[in-house]
């Protein structure tokens, strides 16, 4: 069930420590029964979400109605505005579907934008767009490129090209935008600047990814973000969403739906949280919302770590870091998700690197066994991570009667987090019993019916194709 301690780590460690470890495996392993178990309370939330009466999952209708055909063609402006980053991209999709062209410019979110006004907000968005296009197209009348807005927070969509923003998540704070609608508040930042682009469809990133995948992999069911959040997207019938019942769709009309399953557990019935998990909520902007995300996605993985790590230095019982100041170590999100990744990555025999980081960065000298014990922090929070990540994969292939298919993902957690992929994968084997037959045997090893697997850009690419997806759409008389 849990992963061996490897030979010899425990060897020299001192009482106060190894119960410390021992305690902190119990509180964040998460066996295959649990696994399961959250699995179908997920399930059951899944269609919830999709009732007339609503659950804690918002399950909110993107009006992305289908996937690609590969036929779609022309010239776009993506703009992705994500929870760490911010791009602005020109996509090029070819004739027939192929290699696409693309040109791009990143900036970052500044923090302060995070907690700042909506003016603030907007007006760097439309900024970083305006110079874009200054220098892309300096002097040429662009009134018609159509834009993907990748807008990746919950909104709630009448149609394609706008959306109520439900609420902020991972970590932003800005007054005066949740309840509104977010693209008036955008086109009049653009109008203001003169920058004459208009705005052809709201996406969010998981529907993004979602369908760049299926465009270059048609067997890709399910679109995953695994980054500052964490969330998926799929395509639906609309006959499974009572909640669309009143706009009389035909049953088998797809429709991508857009889950913010970080929303999932907001009422803690199922998912095994820790007193750092509590912490972690109660001193968010936003607590009660995302119990999900807040145990998964990388905004959060450092802070988990951190909270550990103070309160063991608290315990009088406990000696770690004896006598050291630790005031650099008590600042508040001040590691990030990178920051374990090193620590897993570094060599165990000597893990020289994170003692030299936490000395350089946070003034802290670490013992042999303090380093250990670190170490194995950073597996035990990956590896839930990973591993509760899986059930919601599992939970809508399991909905949708998936017993094969491609799941794409994306995100710095999955694209970066050491063993991040083989931790998820090993949890949807244990949860889908993959690895016995009808008798409880074990199997052999094969290629797993579900995969998960590293996605096309979906905020870029996968923003171009929904907008030349919705352009025919409405030229063919649908809204
Ligand atoms: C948060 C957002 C969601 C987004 C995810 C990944 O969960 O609410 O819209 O898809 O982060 O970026």
């Amino acid at each position: 069930r849990r992963q061996p301690s490897r030979k010899g780590s425990t060897a020299d460690m001192p009482h106060d420590l190894l119960g410390e470890i021992k305690r902190l495996e119990d509180l964040f392993s998460v066996d295959t029964a649990k696994l399961k178990a959250i699995t179908e309370h997920f399930i059951s939330e899944l269609a919830k979400g999709l009732s007339k009466e609503g659950g804690s999952i918002p399950m909110n209708p993107t009006w992305c109605m289908s996937f690609p055909t590969g036929h779609e063609q022309g010239t776009f402006l993506a703009l992705d505005m994500g929870g760490t980053n911010l791009r602005v991209c020109e996509i090029i999709l070819p004739e027939e579907k192929g290699e696409f062209d693309i040109i791009q410019s990143k900036y970052r979110m500044p923090e302060e934008l995070k907690t700042g006004t909506a003016d603030e907000l907007w007006g760097y968005v439309a900024d970083c767009l305006q110079q874009f296009i200054e220098y892309h197209h300096e002097g040429e009348k662009l009134g018609n490129l159509p834009l993907g807005f990748t807008f990746s927070y919950p909104a709630s969509q009448d149609y394609i090209d706008n959306g109520v923003l439900q609420r902020w998540t991972k970590g932003f704070d800005i007054d005066g935008v949740e309840g509104e609608d977010v693209v008036p508040q955008f086109e009049a930042a653009l109008k203001e600047r003169g920058v004459p682009i208009k705005l052809t469809a709201l996406i969010n990133d998981t529907t993004g990814t979602l369908i760049a995948s299926n465009y270059t992999d048609d067997e890709m069911r399910v679109g995953c973000i695994f980054g500052t959040g964490c969330n998926a997207a799929y395509m639906e019938h609309a006959g499974e969403v009572p909640k669309l019942a009143h706009m009389n769709l035909p049953a088998d009309q797809e429709i991508a739906i857009n889950c913010e399953w970080g929303a999932f557990d907001n009422e803690h019935k199922i998912l095994p949280r820790t007193p750092y998990d509590v912490i972690i909520d109660k001193d968010s902007p936003r607590p009660g919302q995302q119990t999900f995300e807040k145990m998964i996605a990388g905004l959060y993985l450092g802070e988990i770590f951190r909270l550990v790590l103070v309160d063991l230095h608290s315990q009088p019982h406990v000696q770690i870091f004896p006598n050291q100041d630790i005031s650099a170590l008590q600042k508040p999100y001040s590691l990030d998700a990178s920051f374990l990744s090193d620590i897993e990555n570094d060599p165990f025999e000597n893990l020289q690197e994170t003692h030299d980081s936490f000395d350089s960065k946070l003034g802290i000298k670490t013992t042999k066994p303090e380093l250990e014990l670190i170490r194995r922090l950073t597996e035990l929070i990956g590896t839930r991570a990973a591993r509760l990540s899986a059930c919601g994969v599992a939970a809508i292939c399991k909905k949708k009667g998936y017993t094969t298919a491609h799941v794409g993902a994306d995100g710095s957690v999955f694209n970066k987090y050491p063993h991040f992929k083989a931790r998820g994968a090993q949890a949807l084997k244990e949860i889908l019993d993959w690895d016995k037959d009808r008798d409880g045997k074990k199997l052999g090893r094969g290629r797993d019916p579900i995969e998960i697997l590293p996605a096309e850009d979906g905020s870029g690419v996968g923003a171009a194709l929904i907008a030349a997806l919705t352009i025919k759409r409405v030229q063919q008389g649908h809204n």
